[in-house]
């Protein structure tokens, strides 16, 4: 079953000298990087920021690879930005057989959602099951993914006792996270952000 940890993250310290050539011959995509600049990943953001390999709107769609081009695609907080379920259709498309997709999101109940002005979706636990094989609701789209990794809530690190403690239970078991979600236990304790690898 594919880890859950997010991939290694480290600074570009020359962006200029990465020709374009080197960018398009790795097989790790980082969507919506902004300034988490990968060495070895094609880093894209909207954003010209310094290190961005390729410039591109995550909403403009296809995405500007081939198919089955990566073997690995990092969507660390950027899903929530954009009309996700069309762009995992680009991610679907541009993963190899047996490639995994990252994804970080914000819980439903994490403050997150609600700070950032530009955050357009929420997500649940559940969410992703839409779109592996296996799940009840996948004929709603024309792709899906082979499985769902590990996949964890995450709580924010903060001065309270029960963040600590919470967030071992809660990820014991896929039921318990279902029961978090359903009970008033989400609404006492709100959880920071879920994470979990898709693997095509
Ligand atoms: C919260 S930041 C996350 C940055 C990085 N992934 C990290 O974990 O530190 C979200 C990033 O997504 C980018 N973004 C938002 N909407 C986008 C879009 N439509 N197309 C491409 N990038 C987008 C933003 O420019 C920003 O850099």
């Amino acid at each position: 079953m594919a880890a859950v940890s997010p991939p290694s993250s480290t600074s570009w310290p020359d962006a200029a000298a990465r020709t374009g050539a080197e960018a398009s011959a790795s097989r790790k995509l980082n969507l919506g990087c902004g300034t988490d600049i990968r060495p070895g990943w094609v880093n894209l953001d909207r954003a010209p920021l310094p290190g961005v390999d390729v410039v591109h709107d995550l909403d403009r769609l296809p995405l500007p690879f081939d198919d089955q081009q990566f073997d690995h695609v990092c969507a660390k907080d950027v899903l929530e930005h954009v009309d996700y379920p069309r762009l995992l259709r680009e991610i679907h498309r541009i993963l190899r057989v047996g490639g995994t997709l990252y994804v970080q999101v914000p819980h439903f109940t994490s403050v997150d959602n609600y700070i950032d002005p530009t955050h357009r979706q929420r997500f649940s636990i559940r969410t992703f099951d839409f779109f592996v094989g296996a799940g009840a609701r996948s004929y709603y789209f024309d792709f899906s993914f082979a499985a769902i990794g590990e996949r964890r809530l995450t709580f924010f690190r903060g001065p309270l006792l029960w963040d600590y403690l919470l967030e071992p239970v809660v990820n014991l078991h896929f039921k318990l996270q279902k029961y978090y979600e359903l009970t008033f236990l989400s609404r006492l304790f709100p959880a920071q952000n879920i994470a979990l690898t898709l693997v095509k």
